[in-house]
């Protein structure tokens, strides 16, 4: 039996888990008791704060409106380091991000060329692209999924109509790997901030922007499924996304085209837009090499 002092007491509480049958687990929570042993002494957390803390942690766990621990990690830049640590992607492989909260399952396969912004209001945006192999070869029949906010900044599970989904789809590329679609531009929004990660953010001073993006998922055989999003040039929150999200390399200019003809023939009556992206999927057989 031994006294426990400031001193003593993390030793003896990684000594209690010894005996964990799964070595990782024993990793996990030795490491984790180390570390929030070392936060506790290295704030001197009161008691108080230390009661704020389970009641917050509390309230996240009993948001009804969403998975609310989600938000906090992805506002605590721990979710994107996740992303990164699993995604270490060879040359040539587009870069991943995370899936975010509004990506819906079952998503219909539209033809090519389709309008995902008919009957909405909001800039034309036509989106491009190549789906390639980082060998180089073209990737044909991959599943290409797409979704993005309005230009006002809402995902159609946000908004409270019965009308089925808006600006997202599947579409698949042809033999050389192209795809192409029309859309509308999206905006900047902000995160949810009705809940514990809101009140988070206004303590610390931080904004619940993310700059505006369209989101994609790319899944084909042989090759790990790519989720990312590709970011709109000039945005004002690119420097500091809520959820930490933004790398240069998936930033592209959403070019001002003027009204006239569009790369699939459309006649546009009114100025519109364009992103073209191609993006890189990574062997499977490049994990197993590995
Ligand atoms: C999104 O981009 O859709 C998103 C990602 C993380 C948190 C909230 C929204
Ligand atoms: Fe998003």
């Amino acid at each position: 039996m031994q006294d426990f002092s400031e001193q003593n007491i993390t030793a003896a509480v990684v000594e209690a888990f010894q005996g964990t049958p799964d070595p990782r687990l024993k990793t996990v929570m030795a490491a984790l008791v180390r570390h929030l042993h070392d936060f506790v002494r290295e704030v001197d957390l009161t008691q108080e704060e230390w009661s704020y803390a389970i009641d917050y942690l509390t309230r996240t766990g009993q948001t009804e409106q969403r998975q609310e621990f989600i938000l906090l990690s992805d506002t605590l830049g721990i979710s994107i380091l996740v992303d990164a640590i699993n995604h270490r992607m060879p040359t040539g492989a587009t870069e991943t991000t995370g899936l975010g909260p509004f990506y819906v399952h079952n998503q219909p396969e539209l033809p090519l060329g389709f309008d995902l912004g008919r009957g909405l209001k909001g800039e034309p945006l036509y989106v491009e692209g190549f789906v390639s192999s980082t060998t180089g070869a073209p990737v044909p029949n991959a599943s290409v999924y797409i979704w993005q906010s309005d230009d006002e900044g809402y995902y159609d599970v946000q908004r409270n109509d019965s009308s089925g989904s808006k600006l997202r789809g599947r579409f698949r590329t042809d033999p050389q790997g192209r795809f192409d679609f029309w859309s509308i531009m999206p905006t900047s929004y902000p995160i949810p901030e009705d809940g514990t990660v809101g009140e988070m953010l206004r303590a610390t001073g931080r904004h619940p922007y993310r700059p505006a993006h369209v989101h994609f998922m790319v899944a084909a055989d042989d090759h790990e499924t790519l989720v990312t999003h590709i970011f709109a040039e000039g945005d004002a929150y690119l420097d500091s996304d809520a959820v930490f999200n933004v790398k240069r390399s998936l930033i592209r200019e959403f070019t001002k085209e003027p009204q006239g003809s569009a790369p699939d023939g459309s006649r546009m009556d009114r100025p519109w837009r364009k992103l073209t992206y191609n993006f890189g999927l990574k062997p499977l057989a490049m994990e197993r090499a590995a």
